[in-house]
């Protein structure tokens, strides 16, 4: 088995990269039954909270940083729930650019992550990177790292900004290193209904990337804000049915996962040919 990877990019914070990160990490696991590993390499950890709240895990003893250390990620590798795994973060590892730069080759500086995760590969059907927002060591070894990018953007200027950034950035390391990394789609986040200006960037977006915006769009939903204070659950009742708002915030995440799982095999239909 060699995992397919997906890092959720945008050169820009507050966008939904993490919320898209970890609810598709976990809904990947619990409604399609895949192995998955949840990878944190922002500092900030914003996503390694999440999952620890969602797992109740109280305690996480090695991180990533203690694998780059020990060369050992399986070590670090923490279960959440049923088939969902985490590889955590901690500011700690904003050494890692120190260490990456502890290479003279431009190539190797950019694989050390690729390295680390290797093991991975071999136990999980998918691995999703979570990044911070900046052109740097983190998002140079994620890209090198990954298949797949999914570009988290939301419906302002800037974030969308961010998009155009991130998708040249991707087409220069694609070009330089020879890295096999390809969009699988772009996901609009925190959308509000009522907005006439997010349709307008919304309509912007898709006439600039087509079908590669994905159709289902995350809305702006209490529910989502929740689950990164809480813990991400979906409520079950007796008589079988969810709660209605934890559906919501779920399906839309499972039906981009349904998008994407189109998405991948149209692309490699196209490698073969
Ligand atoms: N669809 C959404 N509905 C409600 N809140 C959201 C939604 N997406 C993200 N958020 C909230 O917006 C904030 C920023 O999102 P986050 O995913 O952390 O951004 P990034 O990782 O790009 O910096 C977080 O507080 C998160 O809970
Ligand atoms: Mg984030």
């Amino acid at each position: 088995m060699a995992a397919t990877t997906y890092t959720v990019g945008n050169f820009k914070g507050g966008v939904g990269k993490t919320k898209s990160a970890t609810q598709l990490a976990y809904d990947n696991a619990k409604f399609k039954n895949r192995k998955t590993c949840l990878v944190d390499i922002d500092p900030q950890a914003n996503a390694t909270k999440i999952m620890a709240k969602t797992g109740n895990v109280r305690e996480i003893k090695s991180t990533i940083t203690d694998a780059l250390q020990s060369n050992d990620i399986l070590s670090c590798v923490v279960n959440i729930d049923g088939n969902l795994d985490l590889v955590a973060c901690d500011t700690r590892f904003r050494a890692f650019s120190k260490y990456v730069n502890s290479f003279d080759d431009e190539k190797e500086k950019i694989q050390v992550l690729a390295k680390l995760l290797a093991p991975l590969k071999e136990i999980y059907d998918d691995i999703f990177i979570d990044v911070p927002p900046t052109i740097s060591e983190y998002t140079d070894n994620a890209m090198a790292a990954s298949d797949y990018t999914i570009i988290a953007f939301q419906t302002t200027d800037e974030s969308f900004d961010g998009v155009k950034k991130y998708v040249g950035y991707q087409q220069y390391m694609v070009k330089t290193f020879g890295i096999k990394l390809q969009i699988i789609g772009i996901v609009a986040c925190m959308i509000d209904p009522d907005d006439v200006l997010d349709e307008d960037i919304l309509k912007e977006a898709k006439a600039l990337y087509g079908d590669n915006v994905f159709s289902n769009i995350v809305r702006f939903q209490k529910r989502l804000k929740r689950y990164s204070r809480e813990g991400i659950y979906i409520k079950k009742y007796k008589n079988g049915n969810y709660d209605q708002w934890d559906y919501q915030a779920h399906n839309v995440f499972i039906q981009i996962l349904n998008e994407m799982e189109a998405r991948r095999k149209f692309l490699e239909a196209r490698v073969r040919m």
